[in-house]
């Protein structure tokens, strides 16, 4: 059984989950704008992946026969002034959540909930990768500069991510 506490928790991070998919396929949407497609399907799986995360930590609450709570889900940005800009604003965002799942594992371990704790070890280590391939692909946006060629090598080589079996490709 879940805390009240870690519920709230859960439910909270349910919803900032789907709201960290708002903002991958906002900026997925700015960059079919573009024309940079493969930079846009790239945008649009980590969404997706994003929503993967909400429906792990939903099945967990109810699993621990707690309540699922659905809060609103608010609007994310709908443009930037650059790629660039767009990718550091994605970075941004998964070093915030890597904070968040810091928090939430700080408290499952507080409360000696180790069910809960065991769970969240997947998170902090996904969240490890995540900020990883988003701080590696700032880098690669950074070093192409105003390249409009090395631009199109790099949305060509973006266009060619594929999901693992368990994130819905
Ligand atoms: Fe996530
Ligand atoms: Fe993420």
């Amino acid at each position: 059984m879940l805390s009240k506490k870690m519920q709230k928790m859960l439910n909270d991070q349910i919803n900032m989950e789907l709201y960290s998919a708002y903002i991958y396929w906002s900026i997925s949407a700015y960059f079919h704008s573009m024309n940079l497609d493969g930079f846009a399907r790239w945008m649009r799986l980590q969404g997706q992946e994003e929503m993967t995360h909400a429906a792990k930590i939903f099945d967990h609450v109810l699993e621990r026969d707690g309540t699922v709570t659905l809060a609103q889900v608010k609007g994310p940005p709908t443009s930037w002034k650059s790629p660039l800009a767009a990718c550091q604003a994605a970075l941004k965002h998964e070093q915030m959540n890597s904070k968040r799942f810091n928090t939430l594992m700080d408290a499952a371990l507080s409360e000696k909930d180790h069910a809960s704790s065991t769970f969240l070890q997947w998170f902090v280590d996904e969240q490890v990768e995540e900020e990883a391939q988003t701080s590696a692909l700032v880098e690669n946006v950074r070093m192409v500069k105003d390249s409009g060629g090395a631009l199109f090598m790099l949305d060509r080589e973006l266009g060619a991510r594929q999901l693992g079996p368990e994130e819905g490709a």
